[in-house]
Formats: structure tokens, C-alpha cells, sequence
């Protein structure tokens, strides 16, 4: 695969790529690669609906059967934005084909499945696997991180995490608020602090009256890293006012956190202020971007990708595992096995 890679690098060709999973983040990915990524070119979309295969293929060829895009000879690098519940197997077969595979998260659904995968495709088949934890590449996380590295703040003690949506998925379980939604914190607080989470708690307030039975929403989460630091982190799905995701670093001798990303002020209808997201892809456009441009151009050039990795895909799904047992044990802290 590196051969043929360097080969492609070598003679200016793009990364030719395949999306599995044509719903909200697989079409999002398609475009964003097809009009802002260099050096990247779509030449394959699968949905086990055609219509949307077909609509984010944009005139390339649209499949109903992931396998069959892993296995055309003419993609050379697949990102997965299908189900959770499937990712494992299209993950392993990607890679088994000696394709790059860009992963969204979560990596699988539980740690025992994350870590068949590991073993499914070895060593040499982790270093084609990359996870989409894009916070990584936000710009207001990495300046975050350098000002930790910088002791801007002194020692961090406390990080406070908040990640509100409008509303979650009409199916969406209390288990998979923890392994859809929070896990983007329990990648996002270890790579911050370079300290892995060790332990856990979950603990709940009343649900929401707007919420579905099955889902309990909102869920309060604290994550004990190695370094000692403890961090907060609400989710709740169903906040209904906007998408709102704050992190606030506390340290020795101050604070700080993400500042609101740039957008319009607007004075109108007897109101000022400034607007929210719907969801995560307007907020997190330009970290998909940035985490889309630097896998194509690690792919093409044929070294590691600067992407959160399966090890970290499993670690974060190590943390999930740990938040729902202490959930199904009423809030018992938890330590993370791994
Ligand atoms: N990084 C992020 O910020 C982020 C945000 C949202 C979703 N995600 C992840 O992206 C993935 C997709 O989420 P979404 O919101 O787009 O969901 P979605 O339901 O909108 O889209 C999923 C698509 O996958 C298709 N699909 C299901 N099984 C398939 C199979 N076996 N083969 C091919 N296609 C199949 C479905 O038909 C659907 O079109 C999920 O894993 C989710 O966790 C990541």
C-alpha cells in the first residue's frame, strides 16, 4: 500500500478516495474533500441507500455494498462515516485490502470490539488506521494544548467540559450518549493534559421532561487522568437552544478556555447576540478540513498520519466502557481498563 502510495505521490496524482456512509458526516466528508481538501479526489461513495450514495457521489460511482468500494482498485484510501455498529467489520476489511482508513469515531461500540480489531489487523495494519476525533484539530483546542505545554496557567487541576445539541437522535440510549457523544471528551482531555484517564464517575440531575424514555439526558461525567487532574464533563443531547461545546482549562494561577468561534454579531427583532450552530459540522467545519487535508497528505506522501490512532480509538472506548458501568452502578467510581 505504501508502495502504491508513494507511487501516486510520485507520479502528482491525487489520493484517490472511497466514503463509506453517505448520512450526515460521510456526505459532509465528500464535500468537504471535493472542494476544499488538495490533492484528494472522490472517486467512490457507499450507502446501503442508494439515493444518498448517489446524491453525495456527485457524478462518481455511488455502491450500496461498502465491500465492493473497498475492493475497486481504483480507491486508494477509505473514510468511514457508516454506523457505529459496522465500523469494526469495515474497518478490518479496509485494511486487510492495504488501504488507508480514516475511521470516525467511535472506533467500535465497545472495548471488546475495538480490541478484535486491533488484533484483526495487526500491527502492520494499525499504521493504515486513523480515528476522526477532529477536536484535535480545532484551533481553539490546539491553542488549548500549547498554552498547557506553555504553563500559561500553571499546573491544570480542573478542566470543565460542556457539549450541548439541539436535539439527539430520536433512538438515542443513555449508553450512547456516552459512546456517540461524550467520548469526544475522553479523547479530547487525555490529549490536552498528555496524561491517559484512569477512572471514572457518572452521575445524572432529573432528566429532561424533552427527553424519550430509554435516554437519560443530561449526563454529568468525571474523568480522573494519571497527572491527577479532574475533569467535568456535561453531555446533554437535547439542550434544544443551540450546538455548544466549552472547555475551560483551570490551573495554578489562572484560567482559560475556548473562546466562541468567529461569527456574526446580530442586532435584530429587539435582540442582540450572537447565534449558535445547529450542530457540530458548521462549528467543527474547519477541524474537518484541517484533519481531512493532513491524512490526505499523509497518505500521500506515505508517512504516519498526525490523527488520533486505533490505540487511542480503544483507549477512548476503554474511558466509554468504564462511564457505563459506573452508570449502571449507580455513579460507583470506575477504574478504566486498560
Ligand atoms: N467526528 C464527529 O464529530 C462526528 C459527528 C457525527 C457523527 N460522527 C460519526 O460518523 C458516523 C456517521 O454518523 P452520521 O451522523 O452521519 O449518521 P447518519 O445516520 O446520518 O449516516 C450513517 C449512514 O451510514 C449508512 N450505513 C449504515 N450501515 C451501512 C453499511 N453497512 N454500509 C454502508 N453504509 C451504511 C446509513 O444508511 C447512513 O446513510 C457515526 O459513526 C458517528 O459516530 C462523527
Amino acid at each position: 500500500m505504501v508502495d502504491l502510495i508513494e507511487a501516486a505521490a510520485a507520479v502528482g496524482r491525487s489520493v484517490r478516495v472511497g466514503v463509506i456512509g453517505a448520512g450526515n458526516m460521510g456526505a459532509d466528508h465528500a464535500n468537504t474533500l471535493r472542494r476544499f481538501v488538495r490533492g484528494a479526489e472522490v472517486v467512490a461513495v457507499a450507502d446501503v441507500d442508494r439515493a444518498r450514495a448517489a446524491a453525495a457521489a456527485s457524478g462518481a460511482r455511488a455502491y450500496t455494498d461498502a465491500h465492493a468500494l473497498i475492493d475497486d482498485p481504483d480507491v486508494d484510501a477509505v473514510v468511514i462515516a457508516s454506523h457505529d455498529s459496522v465500523h469494526a467489520e469495515q474497518v478490518v476489511a479496509a485494511v486487510r485490502a492495504g488501504k488507508a482508513v480514516l475511521c470516525e469515531k467511535p472506533l467500535a461500540p465497545t472495548l471488546a470490539e475495538g480490541r478484535q480489531v486491533l488484533r484483526d489487523i495487526g500491527d502492520d495494519g494499525e499504521a493504515l488506521l486513523s480515528l476522526g476525533f477532529m477536536r484535535r484539530f480545532d484551533q481553539g483546542y490546539v491553542a488549548l494544548r500549547q498554552a498547557i505545554d506553555d504553563g500559561t496557567v500553571g499546573a491544570p487541576v480542573l478542566i470543565h467540559n460542556i457539549s450541548r445539541g439541539v436535539s439527539g437522535a430520536p433512538n438515542a440510549t443513555s449508553e450512547f450518549s456516552v459512546t456517540g457523544s461524550s467520548i469526544h471528551e475522553f479523547d479530547v482531555v487525555p490529549w490536552l493534559l498528555r496524561s491517559p484517564v484512569v477512572e471514572v464517575a457518572w452521575i445524572a440531575p432529573r432528566c429532561s421532561s424533552q427527553v424519550h424514555a430509554g435516554l437519560q439526558d443530561p449526563q454529568l461525567i468525571h474523568l480522573r487522568t494519571a497527572d491527577g487532574v479532574l475533569s467535568t464533563c456535561e453531555t446533554f443531547l437535547n439542550a434544544r437552544y443551540g450546538y455548544d461545546v466549552r472547555c475551560e482549562v483551570v490551573g495554578e494561577t489562572g484560567a482559560m478556555s475556548l473562546a466562541e468561534p468567529a461569527r456574526v454579531r446580530l442586532d435584530a427583532e429587539l435582540r442582540h447576540g450572537i447565534g449558535y450552530a445547529a450542530d457540530w459540522r458548521p462549528r467543527f467545519a474547519d477541524a474537518y478540513r484541517i484533519e481531512l487535508q493532513a491524512w490526505v497528505d499523509a497518505v500521500a506522501s506515505g508517512a504516519p498520519t498526525p490523527l488520533a490512532t486505533a490505540r487511542d480509538g480503544l483507549a477512548a472506548s476503554a474511558v466509554a466502557e468504564a462511564v457505563i458501568a459506573s452508570m449502571h452502578a449507580d455513579g460507583r467510581t470506575t477504574k478504566v481498563a486498560l
